[in-house]
């Protein structure tokens, strides 16, 4: 994969720190503002990147076969449309998009040209999820699931100090479900597929949800979501059936090791993760995908995805957290 990556902020920091286990993937350009313009000469040279444009023109004009979006959550679909309209296989920073709506244009462009295009979403590729997922049997009747992704953030200070960053900006599509509870919604969609109801209970301040508690009701069971920007807590998933429970106590976009723990006292604990940092696995399967032109697997992927993006924008129109791009 020839890769172009588009910003430069904190999500390209850390995927560029991996690119060394990525031997199918070459960064081959990078662009961005010229306010990043420092950034992108260090990354370039601590990267060997070829190209450093300060235009997305360029970029897409050039001779790199996949874009990776890593830009503020509203500029996802605008950015990633233009990529597939200019032929370009897409991976796009979760959330997908801002809407359902946008997420749907996006799949049916990328089916109708038979190009790639990802949520770069870690927890789906993680084998630790992988296993997860295999063991939900053991567990028996599924009865209650709880995630809490609650992560005080630096950015919460200058927000109560009058400042709005973007993931605390409804301009920016962000706030803590769109950043933080979408990792959970991912977890559970993933293990159970679309729920059948879903509510959204929004702490709002200044128009943006800073923490809030998602459920989403299954047959059976229920999932309580919790993600967090403005307090924190200890990290915990709990996946409670009636024969046992598996629990994992760190955020659903990381997922370590985690515990079977069986009624009749049986315990086991399990870690079959293989990379130290979160985003390897992937990345790995994304070039090989690509590679073995497999857009069954690639489409399959983006099926779940577009079920995730009509779990956000159903829960956030509920509960009245609407986006500029929401009313086109
Ligand atoms: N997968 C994960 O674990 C994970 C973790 C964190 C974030 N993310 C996702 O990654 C995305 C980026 O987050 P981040 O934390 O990296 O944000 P960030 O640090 O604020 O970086 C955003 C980048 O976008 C650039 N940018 C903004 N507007 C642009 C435009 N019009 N044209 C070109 N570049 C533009 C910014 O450049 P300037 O500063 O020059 O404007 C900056 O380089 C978000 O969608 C977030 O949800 C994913």
């Amino acid at each position: 994969m020839k890769l172009g990556i588009i910003g430069s902020g904190k999500i390209v920091k850390d995927f560029l720190s991996i690119s060394k286990y990525l031997n199918d993937i070459e960064v081959y350009a990078i662009s961005g503002t010229e306010r990043s313009k420092t950034i992108m000469e260090e990354f370039k040279k601590e990267y060997g990147i070829k190209n450093i444009f300060y235009t997305y023109d360029e970029l897409l004009n050039c001779e790199v076969d996949t874009i990776y979006v890593a830009l503020p959550n509203n500029l996802h679909f605008e950015f990633a449309k233009n990529a597939l309209e200019n032929n370009k296989n897409v991976i796009v920073e979760k959330p997908f998009t801002t809407n359902y709506r946008e997420a749907q244009i996006l799949s049916k462009l990328a089916k109708e040209k038979e190009l790639f295009i990802f949520e770069a979403i870690t927890n789906q590729y993680l084998p630790n999820y992988k296993r997860i997922k295999e063991m939900l049997p053991l567990l028996g009747d599924i009865k209650v699931v709880q995630c809490n992704y609650s992560q005080y953030s630096s950015r919460y200070d200058s927000f109560k100090a009058g400042v709005a960053l973007p993931a605390f900006d409804s301009k920016f599509s962000g706030g803590a479900l769109m950043d933080l509870n979408i990792y959970n919604i991912h977890y559970i969609v993933g293990l159970f597929g679309k729920p059948d109801n879903i509510e959204y209970f929004p702490n709002i301040e200044r128009g943006i949800d800073t923490s809030g508690i998602l459920i989403l009701e299954y047959k059976g069971f229920k999932c309580v979501c919790i993600g967090a920007k403005d307090c924190k807590a200890p990290i915990a998933n709990n996946i409670q059936g009636d024969k046992g429970c598996i629990f994992q106590d760190t955020p659903t976009n990381v997922c370590d090791g985690f515990k079977l723990l069986m009624n009749n006292g049986e315990s086991k604990e399990i870690n079959d993760n293989n990379y130290e940092h979160r985003m390897v696995n992937e990345f790995v399967e994304f070039s090989s995908i690509i590679k073995s032109n497999d857009l069954e697997k690639c489409y399959s992927l983006l099926e779940h995805t577009l079920i995730v993006s009509e779990v956000q924008t159903i829960a956030r129109s509920k509960s009245g957290i609407l986006f500029p791009s929401d009313s086109i």
